[in-house]
């Protein structure tokens, strides 16, 4: 096994489309395995957390896009060969899976920039992004049943509040993947762009969201993620709360300022 950088950052991102500067504040995080399809192996897992964390603490840094190297995959999946020996206790004790539980700590916003197979812990690692740009050339599966076993890494919870029950249970009890259109129709990815083009496209939005006020930014990320696990009425309840909490920010005066006086804000992260 390659004992080399399984992940690669770039911070700042290249300019979206090779052209002008580079979107301030945005990270462009590449798992780098392209002989394997980008299979999420757990030292992969290890080196992905332990770059989103450094991220997640350099203040400059507003936004990251996550993809996969080369253009077959942004992942096939947990590493099929590393797998395939495990025991139940061998899986508890090896702690891999703890990783998942790290990335949902992240406050960044995430946006995977989808091309080819995002199958099994692909699939997965793309539901736990916060949005997802796809190629068109994307597919999208859960095929861990054709394996002898589930998805274990999110997929049965996070698929099936993106796409409903009845989408969900068809893919994950076939295993059929969906094409990049489906999964658009399904309400799985925010965006459908021309293959060539879904790198650039994620880095421009996430250009976008990084000129956007950062305290406020992850406030609406975890607000979003909120409604997955909390019932209606703690996530009102925890809204407003983060709401009032955002009125002690510098950003909300000059967000308020700036529009009373039609200028563009300038915002401080506080
Ligand atoms: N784990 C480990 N290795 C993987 C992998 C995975 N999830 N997915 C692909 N690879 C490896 C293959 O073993 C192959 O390695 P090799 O060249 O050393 O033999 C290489 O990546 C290329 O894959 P290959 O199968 O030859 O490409 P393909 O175009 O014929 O098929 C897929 C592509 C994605 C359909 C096929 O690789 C596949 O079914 N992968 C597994 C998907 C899966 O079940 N994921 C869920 C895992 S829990």
């Amino acid at each position: 096994m390659s004992s080399g950088p399984l992940v690669r950052v770039a911070f700042p991102a290249p300019a979206p489309f090779g052209l002008g500067e580079p979107p301030g504040g945005v990270a462009l995080v590449t798992i780098d395995r392209p002989d394997s399809l980008n299979a999420l192996s757990f030292a992969v897992l290890a080196q992905l957390v332990a770059a989103l964390r450094a991220l997640d603490a350099e203040p400059a840094c507003r936004c990251v896009v996550l993809t996969g190297a080369g253009s077959r995959a942004f992942a096939a999946g947990a590493d099929i060969r590393e797998l395939a020996d495990q025991t139940p206790e061998s899986l508890a004790a090896g702690g891999g899976f703890d990783h998942w539980d790290e990335l949902r700590e992240i406050g960044l916003p995430i946006i995977a920039a989808v091309r080819g197979y995002a199958l099994g812990g692909g699939c997965e690692l793309a539901l736990a992004c916060d949005l997802i740009v796809a190629g068109e050339d994307a597919q999208f599966g859960q095929p861990e049943i054709t394996l002898g076993v589930i998805p274990g890494a999110g997929g049965t919870q996070r698929l099936t509040r993106a796409i409903g029950k009845a989408r969900a249970m068809e893919m994950i009890l076939t295993g059929r993947s969906i094409t990049a259109r489906e999964a658009e129709a399904a309400g799985l990815v925010s965006l459908v762009v021309p293959a060539e083009e879904t790198l650039d496209r994620a880095l421009a939005l996430a250009g976008r969201i990084a000129a956007m006020p950062p305290i406020a930014v992850r406030a609406a990320k975890a607000m979003v993620n909120r409604a997955f696990d909390a019932t209606l009425t703690e996530g009102l309840a925890d809204e407003r709360e983060t709401f009032f909490g955002l009125f002690a920010s510098a950003d909300q005066s000059e967000g308020m300022v700036a529009f009373a006086q039609k200028r563009t804000p300038i915002w401080r992260g506080r």
